[in-house]
């Protein structure tokens, strides 16, 4: 097949049977209607290509997986891949994550991953792991739900930390260098997103910390 456009990618995406677009009807619903198992549920906001979506729904058949991320054309790769490989507890639903709480219920969700990040130097108020975003998350997830934060900026690993002790959380594992860790999860090291891949390819350490919400 030939190259795909960004813009074929966008028109293609909406017509795909597993991906979402701001579809509030769904809230509450994930399971039931759209997975039709009562497996918990796994979202990987900002999922780009949804690389970690599918890798982990892969290793884990027994949990469901959502892709969020605002661009479509991103989406359709791994949702593309889900659809031709016959993945079914992957979906992704596109959407403005500091509006999710309009899409799913109290208590739906129970794992999070965020992967590699926008650093948002300048914004802390756009950081994924501030304050105001896990509040957010907390608005849909079950109690104990996990968060998972993979990225290459030393800044937001640093600013997630700080969030961390200021909100005395839990933290089960942190590295600022999952590489050079001898027991490295292999989800951690054999999924490596579009990102990942070019700040390793820049010689840049991978940061990772998973802790409770
Ligand atoms: C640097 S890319 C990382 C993508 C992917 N996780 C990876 O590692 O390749 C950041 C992604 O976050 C998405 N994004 C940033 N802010 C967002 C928001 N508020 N809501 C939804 N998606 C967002 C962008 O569209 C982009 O795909």
């Amino acid at each position: 097949m030939g190259k795909v456009g960004k813009l074929q990618k966008f028109a293609e995406v909406t017509s795909f049977e597993n991906c979402y677009e701001r579809a509030p009807e769904l809230k509450g619903k994930w399971k039931s209607d759209i997975f039709k198992n009562d497996n918990p549920i796994t979202v990987e906001l900002a999922c780009g290509k949804g690389e970690y979506t599918i890798g982990l729904a892969e290793r884990f058949p027994n949990r469901n997986f959502i892709g969020i991320d605002v661009k479509g054309n991103r989406i359709w790769k791994g949702a593309k891949y889900a659809l031709e490989n016959k993945i079914t507890n992957v979906a992704f639903h596109r959407l403005m994550i500091g509006n999710i709480e309009e899409y799913f219920a109290m208590g739906e969700i129970d794992e999070f991953w965020i992967t590699f990040p926008d650093p948002q130097h300048a914004k802390k108020r756009k950081r994924l792991t501030n304050g105001m975003f896990l509040n957010r998350y907390r608005a849909i997830s079950k109690p104990g739900a996990i968060m998972n934060l993979k990225s290459d900026s030393t800044r937001f690993y640093e600013f997630t930390k700080e969030i961390i002790a200021e909100q005395n959380l839990e933290v089960l594992q942190d590295s600022d260098d999952i590489y050079a860790w001898d027991d490295i999860p292999e989800y951690l090291a054999n999924i490596q997103t579009f990102y990942e891949k070019m700040w390793l390819a820049d010689g840049k350490k991978i940061k990772y910390l998973r802790y409770i919400l």
